[in-house]
């Protein structure tokens, strides 16, 4: 196994890291590496924002829940944005441009190049021995957190990370198997790698070191998608331009 391939197979969420900032040159690496990433058409529809404000990592962080956004090496907040896009058009050009600035097809755009960035920065980051941990429950309160780094229209916030020097090592948690995953030439589902892949989570909750429970994978995603959440996001996009068309 080449270390590329290594580091990637090996990858897990850090949730605790020592007081150690991140220096310039290791951040500038990161974001440089996540800017290398592929990029539809040549649009990088993404703007990555470094917090340093502690007053503002304070509040990201009750905003999360969670004391890993205030206490880390650092902490990014990737947003999707089309707004560079129009800082040298034309009244004209500009509303020439809404349409497909405002459709699902470059929400989706905006969206994928910002996430293809932020995994490079993932992978970047640990391959310098650094931990992530990617920080969707931003979007809990999307509009405030939108209002904290002032984004204009057609910015908008879509997920934090959490760099930093690990101070655990937390267990490698399972993935679906490849064939529930991996399919080729159409759709086909079988049950029975399900059933699989609950019994082998079932004992990896109830054996693992921190948090353990007793849970299954379906069972999870059945309660998760019964419990409905952050529905403000729907008006908020829309609202900043997005996926309106
Ligand atoms: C877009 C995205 C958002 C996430 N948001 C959070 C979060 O808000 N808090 C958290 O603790 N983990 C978050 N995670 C981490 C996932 O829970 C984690 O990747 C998943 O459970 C698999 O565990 P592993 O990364 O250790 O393999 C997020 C992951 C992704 C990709």
């Amino acid at each position: 196994m080449n270390p590329i391939i290594e580091l990637l197979q090996n990858h897990r969420s850090i949730r605790k890291f020592t007081s150690e900032k991140l220096t310039r040159e290791e951040i500038e690496t990161i974001i440089q590496s996540a800017q290398q990433a592929a990029t539809s058409s040549y649009m990088m529809a993404y703007t990555i924002f470094g917090i340093t404000d502690e007053k503002k990592k304070a509040e990201l962080s009750e905003i999360t829940g969670q004391s890993y956004v205030k206490e880390n090496g650092h902490f990014l907040i990737f947003c999707a944005d089309f707004h560079r896009v129009t800082e040298k058009a034309t009244q004209e050009e500009y509303e020439n441009m809404l349409d497909n600035l405002e459709n699902s097809e470059h929400f989706l755009v905006s969206a994928i190049d910002a996430s293809l960035a932020a995994q490079n920065a993932a992978v970047a980051a640990e391959s310098m021995g650094l931990g992530i941990c990617y920080i969707g429950s931003i979007r809990n309160q999307i509009a405030r957190v939108d209002e904290l780094l002032n984004l204009p229209r057609h910015v908008i916030p879509l997920f934090g990370m959490a760099i930093g020097h690990p101070a655990h090592k937390s267990e490698k948690k399972p993935r679906l198997p490849l064939d529930a995953v991996y399919m080729e030439n159409e759709y086909k589902l079988d049950r029975d790698v399900l059933d699989k892949f609950d019994d082998q989570i079932q004992e990896y909750y109830a054996r693992r070191s921190e948090n353990s429970r007793q849970d299954t994978w379906t069972d999870q995603m059945k309660r998760r998608f019964q419990n409905t959440i952050r529905m403000d996001v729907t008006d908020h996009v829309r609202n900043k331009g997005f996926n309106k068309k």
